[in-house]
């Protein structure tokens, strides 16, 4: 890591930054963009400095390229199993989670999925080629568990592989039953898909996701489609219209510097997200006890900026006020779930010091100041690093603190604490 904060600036002027040479699907949005555009059915973000198809793609035009199902129109919000509880799990823990998910709060504040991840069914199929649900662990079956959940006004998801077996080996992949597994999910009211790349028999990922993302649309329910290839063959380029999300990166530990290391590899992609189709640098590890509160504000703050999945990781049933603190900040979630659906970048860096931002609806743009480095210090955000022009007058809402700063120019500084964060949603005043 750089030590020396004021001497070498890494310039990042624009959203447009950074990016990965276009590809066939980005060039189809574009010309998608342009053609709406001459008919004149072009909006806009416009003035952000924004990409063309980041910001004022027009929906209709937009969604042609997308997976059919209209889901994850914003970044899905729930929990998942994996980060705390690994294979340990069982349908008691998941009535019980989605109890709490309820009674916490979080479930009115939008955290709507409750994912099986790993481990859930038996090593094998039935004499039809079903997958069975482990006898000892959901003797229920997952449809009870899917009535349950539904129940408590939340959605179920489950967890399969695009290979012979999933990554735990203790469960079958559905390579070569898709259409099967797809009809079996969507009859027990399964909402959501995880879809992994363990024992992938070598065949690359752009033949096999196809395959089940057809099979789901074909499935008579619509189940949210979440890749997980660890972004391995550059996802971001092929899965939009296959996915409702995709991993950009391999999987997150509960510490900071694979916290920061997902961040960042996910935001070479962000100029490929919208609307229907998610970068994923993978679940919040907010609450597991690996990192101090004020990087798990961080790591929340920026999953929220770059419009990442908001799946909590940690064990909701004993959730600590702290924890909740930061996974209930509605001001935070607003920035991910606004309709604009733009992934916010970092757009700025002075050595550990980052500037990260992205445009939202109604022309306010999201700012998080992001101190990476081990003493406290000020960070500053100028207009014209974050898509505003230098004259514009706004009023900051500082998003930790509730607080509303009037009538701000030019710039906006805080002095942020090491591995700490400001967050910023700025609204420019009527001039
Ligand atoms: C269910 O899983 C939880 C979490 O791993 C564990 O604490 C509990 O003992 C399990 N219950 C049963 C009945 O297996």
């Amino acid at each position: 890591m750089a030590t020396n904060c004021s001497a070498s600036t890494m310039a990042f002027p624009s959203y447009s930054r950074l990016r990965p040479a276009p590809a066939l699907h980005k060039r189809l949005l574009l010309a998608a963009w342009l053609s709406a555009l001459l008919l004149g059915g072009g909006s806009s973000a416009a003035g952000l400095g924004v990409s063309p198809h980041e910001g004022s793609i027009p929906p209709s035009s937009y969604r042609r390229f997308l997976l059919s199902n209209g889901l994850g129109r914003t970044p899905q919000m729930g929990w998942n199993s994996w980060n705390h509880f690994q294979c340990n799990i069982n349908e008691t823990l998941i009535k019980q989670t989605a109890d709490a998910i309820v009674s916490s709060g979080l479930a009115a504040l939008g955290y709507q999925y409750v994912n099986l991840d790993d481990c859930w069914a038996e090593l094998n199929r039935d004499s039809q080629g079903n997958m069975v649900p482990k006898a000892a662990t959901f003797p229920s079956g997952i449809k009870a568990l899917a009535d349950y959940v539904h129940g408590k006004g939340l959605k179920l998801g489950v967890y399969s592989d695009a290979g012979t077996r999933t990554c735990s080996q203790t469960m079958p992949g559905s390579l070569g039953h898709e259409e099967g597994d797809a009809r079996t999910f969507a009859s027990w009211g399964v909402d959501y898909l995880k879809y992994d790349n363990c024992e992938n028999t070598g065949t690359s990922p752009k033949k096999r996701y196809p395959v089940m993302s057809k099979a789901l649309l074909n499935s008579g329910r619509p189940i949210f489609f979440s890749l997980c290839e660890w972004g391995q063959e550059d996802p971001a380029t092929w899965a939009p219209s296959i996915g409702n999300s995709w991993r950009t990166t391999g999987d997150i530990q509960d510490n900071w510097n694979s916290m920061i290391s997902n961040a960042d590899q996910n935001d070479r992609w962000a100029s490929y997200a919208g609307p229907g189709a998610w970068n994923d640098p993978d679940m919040l590890e907010v609450g597991n006890g690996g990192m101090t509160t004020e990087e798990y504000r961080s790591h929340f703050s920026i999953w929220a900026l770059v419009k990442a999945p908001l799946l909590i990781g940690c064990d909701v049933r004993s959730i600590d006020k702290v924890t909740l603190g930061l996974l209930a900040n509605k001001e935070v979630i607003s920035v991910n779930q606004d309709k604009l659906g733009v992934q916010g970048k970092k757009v700025k860096k002075y050595g550990d010091l980052e500037v990260w931002a992205g445009p939202l609806t109604a022309s306010r743009v999201a700012v998080v100041l992001w101190n990476r480095g081990s003493s406290r210090a000020t960070i500053t955000a100028y207009w014209t690093d974050i898509g505003l022009k230098p004259w514009t007058v706004v009023d900051a809402r500082d998003l930790w603190a509730h607080r509303t700063l009037l009538s701000v120019h030019r710039q906006i500084s805080a002095m942020v604490d090491t591995h700490a964060c400001k967050m910023y949603i700025l609204t420019p005043r009527i001039r």
